[in-house]
């Protein structure tokens, strides 16, 4: 799609059920992410997101999407520490994961690490920009790369990332002015976030999307009202069962089987 100039629409989702009904939507990618350690753990931080949570919840998203690309988010700590073990860590996403692509948080120091998960057949997707795993050092959630100098730093990383065998990029939350020189400068396609119309794809958060969090990020413009249609749902349910009046069908007991009397039949001729 990314070739022939058709933008391609990317959402994060946790969960089966979610996946089975956005893959029917038509939705091109579903991102994994570690934003499900604030969406569905209810952490404050994406750095809590544990990895076998991750890689549980990936496999889900993958058999409820089965038709869908599908990537998952390796978690803080699981590609940082240690080489070998983040090589380990992102192939176990395609093994036990059953995703099809990775993503991680990435500047071009990651470059060889990349290479190396490029080697072992591993496709990723870099991502660049805000990098909320960084939210601690870089002082919290927010933008990136709205100086001249912030601007160059992301788009070389992005080169460097694309060099190192991203199959795919990311950038989060940056003028469009980065996003168009990321789009100048590199080949491979370009998912964008808060980060203006000409990348290649588009992802937010499910929950960003239709409604159901608080406090929705600047960029995210809702296209439904699930939060409100959920509490309706949830009122309704309360005002039923107080009022003893559940509603849909009861069992029915099953009727006692009719005794019948077999005839005696007379023995074969031999
Ligand atoms: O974890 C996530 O959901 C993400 C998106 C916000 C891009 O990385």
């Amino acid at each position: 799609m990314a070739r022939e100039g058709r933008p391609f629409a990317c959402l994060t989702a946790y969960d089966a059920t979610t996946a089975r009904w956005l893959e029917r939507a038509g939705v091109h990618v579903l991102l994994v992410g570690d934003t499900a350690a604030e969406m569905i753990l209810g952490f404050q931080r994406t750095i809590d997101m544990p990895l076998p949570i991750a890689l549980a919840l990936t496999a889900a998203v993958k058999r409820g999407a089965p038709d869908t690309l599908v990537m998952g988010d390796m978690p803080f700590m699981s590609y940082q520490a240690d080489e070998s073990e983040a090589i380990v860590n992102a192939g176990r996403f395609l093994t036990e994961g059953l995703a099809d692509c990775v993503k991680i948080e990435a500047d071009a120091s990651f470059a060889p690490l990349i290479a190396k998960m490029a080697r072992a057949g591993i496709p990723i997707c870099g991502h660049v920009g805000s990098k909320p795993q960084r939210a601690a050092l870089s002082g919290g959630y927010g933008s990136a790369g709205r100086t001249p100098k912030e601007a160059a730093q992301i788009v070389d990383d992005a080169v460097a990332l694309e060099k190192a065998g991203c199959v795919l990029l990311l950038v989060e939350a940056v003028p469009p002015e980065v996003t168009d020189s990321i789009m100048k400068a590199t080949t491979v396609p370009l998912i964008g976030i808060g980060a203006g119309t000409a990348c290649h794809g588009q992802v937010l958060v499910f929950q960003d999307l239709c409604g159901l969090t608080d406090e929705p990020p600047r960029f995210a413009q809702r296209s439904a009202d699930l939060g409100n249609q959920i509490q309706r749902a949830g009122e309704d349910w309360v005002r039923r069962v107080t009022e003893r009046n559940i509603g849909g069908e009861s069992y029915v007991m099953q009727q006692p089987q009719v005794a019948t009397t077999v005839k005696p039949q007379p023995a074969p001729k031999t």
